[in-house]
């Protein structure tokens, strides 16, 4: 067979996700292990999901609806915008696959925060874009050299708020102004996956309707506040002419019927939203204190993770904290060596990590 593959896709080097529990276990014969390493609802599905799921399912031999009716108008409602300005996806990825099918050629500019989320490089690359990646300043979005590194050639720029693996948030101050150097030709990606996380009141927050007279797209997830990372739905709120061009370019039923029917519920689950918002507000302070107690650096955080710097080369943490059975993020790779990211579990979750991770220092500092 002989492919031929262009240089900037042999170029990519493919997302690495968190490691499943049931391969963890396989590999590492282990059991009853606990995932802190993709920021997943540790509460589970919210229940009202489940009960649409169920219910959509003797209809499963139909198509689902290609607009997504239903859901379009509750995002919609919910935002204070018109379904007209809402675009669904196979989870918020697609919404960024979609944005880069419609609006970057090859040779174009995509510029990104970095450290950051790594499917916007990798779907920009893909694309064959330059992708002008601009360092964190302090773990934090530096906007004005974000803005600087503009040129007639960008596309694109992500912002993402809270951001991820840092935590970090901008504000609405920093960002207008930010906005106020942009071209009008340059689109906008704020991704607020964790954003129901915030605690800081001077966060960001888009996907207002006074949003939606500049080239803005606001991006959000049922994978995270709302427990539904494996139904893959997301959507993106923006300029009505943009979601036009968008709904051009998407598979005609990208978001499947079971996941229309369980984002629509979850909207209405407004007792889960604030269970599971609780839950990691209480989790993220019980683990700074318990940090402090064992003396170790970490960053607090506006989502629901945060980063640990255990002073140690983090891919061995991270393996010895895999044979204690708690799955974390190693950032080696996002530039961090010594950092590890975890998420929020239930309060045992929370426990049994800090005694692994208390282990697993104890026996890397006295071998
Ligand atoms: C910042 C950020 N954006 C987007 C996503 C993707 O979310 P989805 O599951 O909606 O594709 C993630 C997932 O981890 C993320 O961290």
């Amino acid at each position: 067979m002989k492919l031929t593959i262009p240089d900037y896709i042999q170029a990519i080097d493919p997302y690495v996700p968190g490691k499943p529990l049931e391969a963890l276990e396989r590999e590492y014969g282990i059991s009853d292990s606990v995932k802190l390493a993709s920021n997943e609802n540790p509460l589970g599905p919210c229940p009202k999901a489940l009960a649409a799921i169920q219910k959509s399912l003797a209809d499963l031999h139909r198509y689902p609806d290609g607009a997504g009716h239903l859901l379009t108008r509750k995002i919609a409602d919910a935002n204070g915008v018109s379904p007209a300005n809402v675009v669904i996806g196979n989870g918020s990825d697609d919404i960024i696959a979609l944005l880069v099918r419609a609006l970057v050629r090859p040779g174009d500019r995509v510029i990104v925060p970095r450290p950051s989320f790594l499917m916007y490089d990798i779907t920009a690359a893909a694309a064959g874009a330059v992708v002008d990646a601009v360092p964190l300043t302090a773990l934090t979005m530096d906007l004005d050299a974000m803005a600087g590194q503009v040129t007639a050639d960008t596309r694109l720029v992500f912002v993402c708020n809270p951001n991820n693996p840092t935590g970090t948030v901008v504000t609405q101050r920093d960002f207008d102004a930010f906005m106020a150097r942009l071209p009008d030709d340059v689109v906008v990606v704020v991704d607020e996956a964790y954003i129901e996380f915030a605690r800081n009141p001077d966060c960001l927050k888009t996907g207002q309707p006074s949003d939606l007279d500049r080239p803005l797209v606001t991006l959000r997830t049922f994978s995270k506040a709302y427990g539904l990372a494996g139904l893959r739905v997301g959507y993106g709120i923006m300029p009505a002419a943009l979601a036009e061009v968008l709904n051009r370019v998407r598979q005609p039923f990208n978001v499947n019927a079971m996941a229309q029917a369980a984002a629509a519920a979850a909207l209405d689950d407004r007792a889960f939203l604030h269970q599971t918002v609780g839950l990691v507000h209480r989790g993220l302070d019980d683990l700074y204190a318990a940090l402090d107690g064992l003396g170790l650096t970490y960053f607090k955080t506006e989502a629901n993770f945060f980063l640990i710097d255990v002073g140690q080369p983090a891919d061995t943490v991270f393996e010895n904290m895999l044979r204690q059975g708690v799955i974390v993020r190693s950032m080696r790779a996002y530039g961090f060596p010594t950092y590890i990211r975890i998420n929020v579990g239930l309060e045992e979750e929370n426990r049994r990590f800090l005694r692994a991770l208390e282990t697993v220092l104890s026996q890397i500092d006295d071998p």
